[in-house]
């Protein structure tokens, strides 16, 4: 059993009691901080969707909610969008008027390019404003967005254009990276061209940096056309959706290779996002809010974009990193100069700081007098650093766990509710709504303190996912079946007497490379079309900064007399080439076999405890010890493992 929660202070046990004990009072209280077209009178239908459906007689406006409603009631001069971009020299205030009319042209545009209520729209940007402003525009017209990270190859951009069918790509002519210039139109022509279905229309940002070539009757420039657009007073109002109709789908890792898209309804989106600002996160309207991920990923969809604006806040857009853009006070920086109360990144940008300024020297040359709190998320927050980053900041640093599938956080420290005691290492407690269980194989509840999967008994809360993108039964397979009555998180973990949530790791394929979510399955696939490579496994090994980074061994096939090392290069390119540069895949190592039990199955479990230097036992499943040798000799080669 879980969260049979403790003594604990604050307002949380109560709040989180009442969620699980009446989830209809309770949400539909929740759902007064929005505003409907068509109010709910029911929270929750049991009958609908895979699990149930969440508010389905409401009708809203995830626009209206984010952008409209605050230019009506008193925020249209306060800034809406900071967009602070170092690796361009640029900085831009937008306020909630502005936002809205840019909007409101931009889904004028849309419509002229036949874009209605339930069509698709991939948006693949850099951290600009006109991402945002793409995404609220679709949201203004019951699109639905499809955001694509940048960091992809082609050949993902292809495979999510060829699953969502879009109507129309919004792209940009290129993305900045402090190393280079990434130029994203020939990745979008080549997508396009590989992908069997093909948009109607491109609507191109274009950039100085590397000015993309425009394809005649297909693509527009984004500037121009929004201008005659405005020129001609074009604009389009918000249109009411049903709270359970789609307001994005959101491609993340699945363990085939094959990508899940996410699909985010809008109502049950909405009211969960506006609970957790003021509760978990303790901020409020007209507060800055900086969310420094990137809006490729659910984070930057939840805290970049819809929370901050739906609550009336000011959200910061930082295009750039944490270090070298241009040292290791650029959080710090954005945070002092725009007076942020809340700043939310990975554990993986706290190392990469924490590396550059071991005592935290730049964190005093800024004033963070109204800075309170620091979030963190995307993958384990190793308690080393998140304690550095207390003594360096002198406040509260929260880990809290979440997946692309939820939408929001599962688990973390509700400081709008009272902060409840930090334990390094864990995430806390569950939100409100999360039943949150750790089961053994067989799908039994554990006792407190032991190892099981983690999983939530249904429904979800609002605003987790109802199904995947054009796959009810895919979601049901992946999420549902395993322990029925409950949704599969795959992550392992332990919940502890007080009903903390420590979450230690992914059950499948799944790794966690820079706070980035990406399937080893894929990498593997990849790997396997070389023409040399017999077979292949991919795990992820520790990274002292990345948290994960991905190891590649291939066998080659007998007869091929190439040179290893030439073999290895060519495989680290098709990965880059094929998947894309936040793949991170550097290693590839040749090996003469690769370990396996009688019965087939390739110990990667074994062959990670070697690379990350852990002690081993040989499994009794195991003929021929020697082949665990070979491999540890070829990590050490690399420098790798013990
Ligand atoms: N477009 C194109 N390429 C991108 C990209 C983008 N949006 N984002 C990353 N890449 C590239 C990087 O340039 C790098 O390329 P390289 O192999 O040529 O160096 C590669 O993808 C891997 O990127 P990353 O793993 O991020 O490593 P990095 O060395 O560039 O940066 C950090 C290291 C720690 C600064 C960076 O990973 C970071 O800021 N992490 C925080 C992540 C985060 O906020 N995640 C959100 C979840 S909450
Ligand atoms: P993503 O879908 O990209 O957000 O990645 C989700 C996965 O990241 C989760 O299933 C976890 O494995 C991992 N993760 C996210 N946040 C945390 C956290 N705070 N602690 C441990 N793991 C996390």
């Amino acid at each position: 059993m879980t969260a049979a929660p403790g003594p604990l202070p604050g307002r949380y046990p109560e709040v989180h009691a009442a969620s699980l004990a009446d989830p209809e009072r309770f949400w539909l209280e929740a759902a007064g901080a929005i505003d409907w077209a068509s109010p709910p009178r029911r929270a929750f239908d049991a009958s609908l969707g895979a699990y149930g459906r969440w508010f389905p007689d409401a009708a809203l406006n995830a626009c209206h909610n984010a952008v409209d409603r605050h230019v009506a009631n008193g925020r249209a001069e306060q800034t809406a969008i900071l967009y602070d971009s170092p690796v361009t020299g640029t900085k831009r205030a937008i306020r909630y008027r502005e936002l809205r009319d840019a909007v409101a042209t931009l889904a004028g545009v849309l419509v002229t390019l036949g874009v209605a209520k339930g069509d698709r729209v991939i948006i693949y940007m850099p951290m600009v404003p006109e991402a945002l402003i793409g995404m609220l525009a679709c949201a203004r017209l019951g699109a639905v967005h499809s955001v694509v990270f940048g960091g992809f190859a082609a050949n993902e951009l292809a495979i999510r254009i060829e699953d969502a069918r879009p109507k129309v790509v919004l792209a940009a002519s290129c993305g900045i990276e402090p190393s280079r210039v990434v130029p994203y139109k020939p990745l979008l022509d080549a997508a396009i061209a590989a992908s069997a279905h093909k948009p109607d229309a491109c609507l191109i940002l274009q950039r100085p940096q590397a000015e993309a070539t425009l394809v005649p009757g297909r693509d527009r420039d984004w500037a121009e056309t929004t201008a005659r657009a405005e020129g001609a007073g074009l604009k389009a109002d918000c249109v009411a959706v049903a709270a359970t109709d789609p307001l994005y789908v959101l491609y993340t890792s699945g363990t085939t290779g094959k990508p899940k898209g996410v699909v985010r309804d809008t109502g049950g989106y909405c009211v969960a996002l506006a609970w957790s600002m003021p509760n978990l996160y303790g901020v409020a309207p007209g507060e800055v809010y900086f969310c420094a991920s990137d809006v490729g990923w659910v984070v930057g969809h939840s805290y970049i974009v819809y929370a901050p604006l739906m609550h009336g806040c000011t959200t910061v857009l930082y295009e750039g990193k944490p270090v070298g853009t241009p040292d290791a006070g650029a959080l710090w920086r954005v945070a002092a100069e725009y007076g942020v109360a809340c700043l939310f990144t990975a554990p993986t940008a706290l190392r990469a700081i924490k590396k550059e300024d071991p005592r935290a020297e730049r964190v005093g040359s800024y004033d963070l007098s109204k800075f309170r709190t620091l979030f963190l998320a995307g993958e384990r927050a190793d308690p080393d650093s998140v304690a550095w980053a207390e003594r360096a900041l002198d406040r509260p640093v929260i880990d809290h766990w979440w997946q692309t599938e939820t939408g929001w956080p599962i688990a973390g420290n509700p400081v709008g509710l009272g902060l409840l005691p930090v334990k390094h290492g864990s995430t806390a407690v569950p939100m409100p709504g999360y039943d949150l269980r750790v089961l053994d194989e067989a799908g039994k509840p554990l006792p407190a303190d032991t190892m099981g999967t983690i999983a939530l008994k249904l429904p979800l809360p609002p605003g987790c996912l109802p199904t995947l993108w054009g796959s009810d039964e895919r979601f049901r397979q992946s999420y549902l079946t395993t322990f029925p009555g409950y949704y599969d998180t795959s992550d392992a973990g332990v919940v502890d007497a007080d009903g903390y949530v420590t979450v230690l790791g992914r059950t499948d394929d799944i790794i966690n490379v820079a706070g980035h979510r990406l399937s080893t399955g894929g990498m593997e696939a990849v790997l396997a079309s070389h023409p040399d490579v017999a077979e292949c496994a991919v795990i992820g090994i520790r990274d002292a900064l990345k948290g994960e980074q991905p190891c590649g061994f291939v066998v080659m096939k007998s007869g091929v007399a190439r040179e290893p090392a030439e073999v290895e290069r060519e495989l680290v390119a098709l990965v880059r080439e094929r998947i894309g540069p936040v793949a991170a895949f550097k290693l590839a190592l040749t090996v003469g076999r690769l370990p396996k039990t009688r019965s087939g199955k390739i110990l990667r479990g074994t062959m990670k405890r070697i690379a990350d230097g852990e002690p081993w036992t040989l499994p009794p499943t195991i003929d021929d010890a020697a082949v665990l040798d070979e491999i540890g000799e070829s990590l050490k080669g690399r420098g790798i493992g013990g």
